[in-house]
Parts: structure tokens; C-alpha cells; sequence
């Protein structure tokens, strides 16, 4: 069995961030989600993967290699628009072959790996895994029999007949190939993966469907990124390879990454602190992943995610936040009148009156 990871898109609800990287690649207690996609496609066996990218390809090539350090061979497939989960499995015929495989959406986080939706059993010509959720609206829904028949499918109903939201990882038979090339865009332009399922049901193809609630989450918006950050943090070790000067109180699991360094901070796990980043009179935590080669000082931070080379100074309480790489946040040199900005499309900036 094969594995198609799908690392395009435009994640246009993680704008600015999506403007100059992949969504796939924002950090979850600084590894990147897409990591976490591989790493469980390694564990439930699976060698071969192909990763369908769009404009941010090469950043994730270059990090994502040939795959040998997950145990995988990784296949790139350029998409060059963003045309549908449909249309990438389309553009990955010559990979995927007549092999069955997995598909699998990079902004899924599913810590519990994908053996369930591999070990399920009985024939099908696709199988899905579904979860109930409170907002069923923002997914694909399907409706399903007493025996695990998948009845019908719809893409984000505005009127869900079930709340039973289609997780981004799907198991399909060649027959999806098929599938894939009758389907017509959607009212948002793309060939959508779910109507390329419903036209299975419709062709008399048994969809089967297992319901979990194990834990998953589609890491689409910063709400999804900072609950996802904080859910991984829960499982972390701790451990000091940097250095923690003696004015510094760390509480709890704080894992400080080596060449990282922390003075005259208190710091509540919990954290990750990464390699070259320094926290001087600040206090840091809980629930916050400082990235590689940022800074924070005379600030405090909670819940929040800082990507590489971030830095804050003087900055008072933030909470609730993902900062860009590279972003700076600091104070104006004098009591300020007004507040100075220079932010990106489509950031937001919530201001303490
Ligand atoms: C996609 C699918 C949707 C599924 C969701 C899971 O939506 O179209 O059916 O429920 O992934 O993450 P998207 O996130 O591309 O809007």
C-alpha cells in the first residue's frame, strides 16, 4: 500500500502565514505537522508516499528530503493550481499506480496513528474514518448505516444531516481513479474528494466507514494550531540540554533545546524552548513552543506559538498567539500616542485599550 500526502492548497483561513510557507509545515511544539503525517505513515508500515505540493514545494522538499529519515521513499507530484483533494489524486496517477493507498490531507493530526482505518475490514472500494464533532458545517458529512455502509456525502452542508465530519484520511482501491476523473468542480472551483466518493456510493462501489473518537484535528485556522500545540505539549518530556542560568525557575516539563539559553526567567511547563532561541526576564508558559533563534525579553507569553526568529521585547502579556518567522514585537521607544504597525495581508492584531 501506498500513501498520497496532499501538501498543497492555499490555506487561505492561515493567512499571512500561508503567504510565504506551507500550512503543513507550521510548527506543533516546534516540529512541523507534516512530520507528524510521516511519522505515522512510517509506523503503520507504508514506504512509499507521494507529496503533492503547490508554490511552496520547494521549502518542503528541502526539509522533507527523500525521505529516508522517516524510514519512507517520498515522491514529489507538482500541483500547479490548487485545483482540489480530487485533482491531486489525479495529477498522482503514474505514482499511485494500480496500488491501493492511503490518502492522507498534511494539515491532519491524528496522534493515534491510522491503523484503525487499516485494520478495519470487509470489502470496499474506499473507507473512511468519521467523527462526531460539534460544527459539522466546516467538513465533509457523511450519513452511515447501522453496519458501517456509507449511505451519502456531503462537502460543508450548510444543513448537515449527521454530525459526523469526515476525517482527511481516506483508504482507496484504484477504482478512485475513475472516480476522480468524473467529477466536475464544485461551487468552490475544485474537484472535491468527496464527491469523488459519493460518485462511488452512486455507481453501487460499497464505501465503508468507521467512526472514531479518537483524538484528531484539522490544523486549518491558528485556534486549530495553538489547541493542537497545546495537546502536544501535554505529551512532552522535559529536559535541559541548553543552559538555565540559577536566577531562572523552571516549572513542570520545559524542554530546552541545546545552544538555547534562559536568564532571570520563569518559565511553566508546558514549554519547548528552541535550539539558539534566549528568554531573558521574561516568563514563558504554559502551553508555549518557542522556535529556533528567537528571543523573547522583559515579556510575558502564554499559550502561543512563536515560529523561527521571532522576537519579542518589552512586549507586556501576550497570550493566544502565533507569531511569524522572523516577526518583531516590541515596544515604541517612547510613551505612544498611537500604535505603530507594519503587518502583513490579512494579519490581526488585537489591541488592549
Ligand atoms: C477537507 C475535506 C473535508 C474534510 C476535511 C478534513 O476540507 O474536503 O471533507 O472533512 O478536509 O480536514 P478542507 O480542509 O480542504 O476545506
Amino acid at each position: 500500500m501506498k500513501a498520497l500526502v496532499l501538501a498543497g492548497g492555499t490555506g487561505s483561513r492561515l493567512r499571512p502565514f500561508t503567504y510565504s510557507g506551507a500550512k503543513q509545515l507550521l510548527p506543533i511544539a516546534n516540529k512541523p505537522v507534516l512530520f507528524y503525517a510521516l511519522e505515522s505513515l512510517a509506523a503503520a508500515g507504508i514506504e512509499d508516499v507521494g507529496i503533492v505540493v503547490g508554490a511552496h514545494g520547494p521549502a518542503i522538499r528541502e526539509l522533507a528530503g527523500d525521505g529516508s529519515e522517516f524510514g519512507l521513499r517520498i515522491t514529489y507530484i507538482a500541483q500547479s493550481r490548487p485545483l482540489g483533494l480530487a485533482h491531486a489524486v489525479l495529477i498522482a496517477r503514474d505514482f499511485l499506480a494500480d496500488d491501493d493507498f492511503l490518502l492522507y490531507l498534511g494539515d491532519n493530526y491524528l496522534p493515534e496513528g491510522v491503523g484503525e482505518l487499516l485494520r478495519a475490514g470487509g470489502p470496499a472500494a474506499a473507507r473512511l474514518l468519521l467523527t462526531p464533532v460539534a460544527d459539522p458545517s466546516r467538513f465533509g458529512v457523511a450519513e452511515v448505516d447501522a453496519e458501517g455502509r456509507v449511505l451519502a456525502l456531503e462537502e460543508k452542508p450548510d444543513t448537515p444531516r449527521s454530525d459526523l465530519a469526515l476525517i482527511g484520511v481516506y483508504a482507496f482501491t484504484p477504482l478512485v481513479h475513475e472516480a476522480v476523473r468524473a467529477v466536475r468542480p464544485s461551487a468552490r472551483g475544485e474537484l472535491e474528494i468527496t464527491h469523488a466518493v459519493q460518485w462511488l456510493i452512486d455507481q453501487g462501489h460499497p464505501v465503508r466507514a468507521t467512526v472514531t473518537t479518537r483524538p484528531w484535528r484539522d490544523t486549518g485556522s491558528v485556534e486549530d494550531m495553538l489547541e493542537v500545540n497545546r495537546e502536544v505539549l501535554d505529551g512532552i518530556e522535559g529536559g535541559v540540554e541548553g543552559k538555565v542560568d540559577p536566577a531562572s525557575t523552571l516549572v513542570g516539563r520545559v524542554r530546552v533545546a541545546e545552544g538555547a539559553v534562559v536568564r532571570a526567567s520563569r518559565v511553566v511547563g508546558p514549554v519547548v524552548i528552541g535550539a539558539g532561541a534566549v528568554v531573558s526576564n521574561s516568563s514563558v508558559g504554559p502551553y508555549t513552543s518557542i522556535g529556533d533563534d528567537c528571543r523573547v525579553e522583559d515579556s510575558a507569553i502564554e499559550y502561543s506559538v512563536l515560529l523561527r526568529g521571532a522576537q519579542i521585547e518589552g512586549a507586556g502579556r501576550i497570550e493566544s498567539s502565533l507569531i511569524g518567522r522572523g516577526a518583531v514585537v516590541g515596544q515604541a521607544p517612547r510613551p505612544p500616542h498611537a500604535h505603530r504597525l507594519v503587518i502583513g495581508d490579512h494579519s490581526k492584531v488585537h489591541l488592549t485599550p
